[in-house]
């Protein structure tokens, strides 16, 4: 491996500041995790009074070119806003691709555009993308990890951290010192894991003890992966011996999630009975408008996306099931607001 950039660089001063208390993230997830339901649930958990620390944008893919600024405003519409959600909450930029000059240059560009911090995707499982060479399919070329992160670090303003977000490895977990030593001499200012392989993909359990190695780095270590109750988040931290936490489906399917981690508050059950939660459904129900009066291409679309929350949601709320059998077939957006706000009673 070439020689580490890490040790000749001061830590950032802002990473310090963001890492001196436990962070909390609202994962990146393509299609579920959009400008929208970041906008909502990063609102949530500001008015329950534990904001996110940040959230990360679904990835770019950086293929050819170096790519117009349009495109970093359709996936990140928050760089119109000093690249925060509407309460404050700073988005960061996640980029996906395996040609380090090509994502340097994107990377750089991103932070002209306004963004607060660039996050490298190693840990997509897509075929479409593992083919081409990005995502989870570089764990298995560790010295490739390392020439991606050092080059986008370099090209990148030395005030403006970059991270990597990774799984355990690709098929199995025999790279994981490899990996770990291309993160240590990379230049990332954190790092993210998604505590399982890429074979492993979303199913339970997470491997959260196998995050334990990485934490010799110098660096903060964020864990990640099948954190559903505050119950999990707490054996989540033990087990991996970091207090850095990152959400990802459980964020959605349970929005008050966030806040009960760090209230302490009490979760006599995780299923759908549920009464317990520290956001009511009724409570849930004026950002569930929100989100069907939100920006989307058409309202089929929006409709749909709306649905696939609100099949998520019924596993944290036994109201969400009775609407879910009411509008599942519905087509209409008065008719499903109309449904929402009766489904109390
Ligand atoms: C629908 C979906 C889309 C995802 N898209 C991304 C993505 O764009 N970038 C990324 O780094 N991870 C992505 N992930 C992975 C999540 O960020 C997270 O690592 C994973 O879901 C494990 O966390 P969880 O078990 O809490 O959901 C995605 C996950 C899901 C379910």
């Amino acid at each position: 491996m070439a020689a580490s950039i890490m040790n000749n660089r001061q830590p950032i001063a802002a990473v310090q500041q963001f890492f001196a208390n436990p962070v909390r993230l609202l994962a990146p997830m393509e299609g579920l995790s959009d400008p929208l339901m970041r906008q909502i649930l990063t609102q949530i958990a500001h008015d329950l009074g534990r904001p996110y620390d940040w959230s990360v944008s679904e990835f770019i893919r950086v293929t050819q070119h170096l790519l117009p600024a349009h495109v970093f405003y359709r996936y990140v519409p928050e760089l119109h806003h000093d690249a925060k959600t509407a309460c404050g909450t700073p988005i960061h930029i996640q980029l996906l691709g395996s040609d380090a000059k090509l994502m340097a240059e994107n990377a750089a560009y991103a932070c002209e555009l306004g963004a607060p911090a660039i996050d490298i995707n190693f840990g997509c499982p897509a075929k479409s993308v593992n083919n081409h060479r990005g995502g989870s399919v570089l764990l298995d070329e560790p010295a490739v990890l390392y020439e991606i992160i050092s080059a986008v670090r370099q090209s990148v303003p030395a005030h403006i951290p970059v991270s990597a977000k990774i799984r355990l490895g690709y098929t199995d977990t025999s790279k994981m010192d490899d990996i770990r030593a291309a993160i240590a001499d990379s230049g990332a200012d954190w790092l993210t894991i998604h505590a399982r392989t890429k074979t492993q993909g979303y199913k339970p359990p997470a491997y959260w003890d196998k995050i334990q190695s990485f934490n010799t780095l110098t660096i903060p270590v964020i864990a990640n992966g099948e954190i559903w109750t505050a119950e999990q988040a707490q054996s989540c931290m033990q087990q991996s011996g970091t207090s850095h936490l990152m959400l990802g489906r459980g964020a959605v399917t349970r929005p008050d999630l966030v806040t009960r981690i760090d209230t302490n508050h009490s979760e006599k059950n995780n299923d759908a009975d549920n009464t317990d939660s520290v956001l009511s459904w009724q409570a849930l129900i004026p950002h569930q408008i929100d989100f069907l009066h939100g920006e989307a291409k058409n309202d089929i679309v929006l409709i749909g996306r709306y649905k696939q929350w609100l099949a998520m949601l019924t596993k944290g709320y036994s109201e969400a099931q009775a609407l879910w059998q009411d509008i599942k077939r519905e087509k209409d957006k008065a008719t499903i607001i109309h449904a929402l706000k009766n489904s109390t009673h």
